[in-house]
């Protein structure tokens, strides 16, 4: 496996000696340009002043002079007339011979450099030429040997490749500790999914960074804290579960046993058989529920959407469910804003109803006001299911829509509910888009809002 650390270092690496190389490079040719330059520029300023001296007196003596100036030094002169004879010279003038021509041009006043090539030839020259009284009298020629450019290339390069050295050296220490720096938080992250992925979920990182791997570090906890709450979750959903279905198949077994082994009368087997079948109705209808839950929860079910008319709709309702008030002695009442279309599946929209129709009936006692109604607010559309029955208390009401959650365990058991209704009818509600709320005092009633924005 390569590691990430390392990728990054040599990435940089490469990077960073790129650009060096490319700086070092240019700064070093910059340098060197500018030192022969300069040694040029001295090596004609020293001919000129030759050229001066011997302008004011062109003759032997101070032709003397002047080469004697130069025999002590580095540099060489050779003295011609204006034909190119040699008058003299500091040193043997045999090696100079190819420069000691008669220039074809006129020369500037001011002399120019006739060998500038110091990486190839052994020379660099100048030349300047004597005037006197407007007319060219001979010229002076100025040598330095190229093995003097050549040691101060020399020891410039030597600088260079130390600069050099130290530069990667350097880089490769920094790089070392920023690739860990950025890999590190990375490493801590990948040993905390693979703990997640065992079953720990109680991981914590260092949340120091605030740019975007801080963020990954601050969602893998978020994401260990839901998996953590899930896990949680499921074995409640598991427990309540086989608790839901271990209590009615008790009373069946129990039941069911009395009446196969007692010699009963017809009315006492009529009760009983009538609890045994009043019991797998319940189980019947808990594992209808679970199912439903379950096609949600895998998105397997399927919202076929339609213009529903809901004044026709909520009259369809009200036939389906009077006869069930009328036995309870409750007073149900719907309306709609005429001609308000909602866009919805039409058998989940009358489940959802149902169900909370449902749970009023079941929440409120006689005489009780059960009320549907429907309006527009700008583009939503709200509906309102209210009771006036037994209410929720405030402590219960963020969990009410929880799977299996009932406010009042026993009682809510003889009125058949199982805490599945309100679960199923949020994710119904969800799966539409809309939202559904509650609000509810103890004694006072109960509303539910749905709310379909358009
Ligand atoms: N209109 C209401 N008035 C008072 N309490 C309510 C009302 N609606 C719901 N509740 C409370 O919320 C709990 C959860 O309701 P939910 O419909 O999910 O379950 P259920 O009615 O007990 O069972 P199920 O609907 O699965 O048969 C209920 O047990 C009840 O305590
Ligand atoms: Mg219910």
């Amino acid at each position: 496996m390569k590691k990430l650390s390392v990728k990054l270092g040599i990435l940089f690496f490469v990077i960073i000696f790129g650009l060096m190389t490319f700086v070092f490079f240019f700064l070093h040719e910059g340098i060197a340009e500018s030192r022969v330059d300069e040694e040029l520029s001295a090596l004609q300023a020293r001919g000129n002043s030759h050229r001066a001296i011997l302008e004011k007196q062109f003759d032997d003596e101070t032709i003397d002079h002047v080469v004697l100036m130069e025999s002590e030094s580095t540099t060489d002169v050779v003295v011609t007339n204006k034909n190119g004879a040699v008058l003299d010279s500091s040193t043997q003038a045999t090696p100079f011979m190819k420069y000691l021509q008669v220039p074809s041009s006129p020369i500037p006043k001011e002399g120019k450099i006739l060998e500038g090539n110091w990486a190839e030839e052994p020379f660099i020259a100048t030349i300047s030429p004597i005037h006197i009284d407007g007319e060219v009298t001979g010229f002076v020629y100025m040598f330095q040997n190229t093995s003097s450019v050549h040691s101060l290339i020399e020891g410039l390069n030597q600088h260079f490749i130390l600069a050099g050295w130290l530069s990667v050296f350097l880089t490769i220490i920094i790089i070392f500790f920023v690739s860990k720096g950025i890999t590190k938080p990375l490493i801590k992250m990948k040993e905390a999914t693979s703990q997640i992925s065992k079953g720990n979920f109680s991981v914590s990182l260092p949340k120091t960074s605030k740019d975007e791997l801080g963020d990954l570090a601050k969602s893998i906890e978020l994401l260990a804290n839901d998996l953590n709450y899930l896990k949680h979750e499921r074995s409640e959903f598991l427990s309540s579960i086989s608790h839901e279905l271990r209590t009615p198949l008790t009373y069946i077994k129990g039941y069911a046993d009395i009446v196969y082994k007692r010699n009963l009368a017809h009315e006492e087997k009529e009760k009983y058989l009538k609890i045994i079948v009043e019991e797998t109705n319940r189980l019947s209808e808990l594992i209808k529920d679970l199912f439903e839950l379950a096609k949600i929860d895998q998105n397997t079910f399927v919202i076929h959407k339609e213009l529903i008319d809901l004044s026709n709709f909520f009259t369809n309702i009200e036939q389906k469910l009077s006869p069930a008030f009328q036995e309870k002695k409750m007073n149900f009442e719907q309306q709609s804003s005429p001609s308000i279309c909602l866009n919805a599946d039409p058998w989940r929209l009358e489940q959802i109803i149902l169900n909370l129709l449902d749970n009023s009936m079941k929440y409120s006692q006689e005489g009780a006001n059960i009320k549907l109604r429907a309006y527009k607010v700008k583009n939503s559309i709200h509906i309102k299911v209210q009771d006036n029955g037994k209410g929720i208390p405030e402590k219960d009401i963020p969990f009410i829509f929880n799977r299996f959650y009932r406010v009042d365990k026993s009682r809510t058991r003889s009125l058949g509910g199982t805490g599945l209704g309100l679960a199923i009818v949020q994710e119904l509600v969800h799966a539409h888009g809309a939202e559904i709320s509650v609000k509810s005092r103890e004694n006072i009633g109960t509303e539910f809002e749905l709310i379909f924005r358009g």
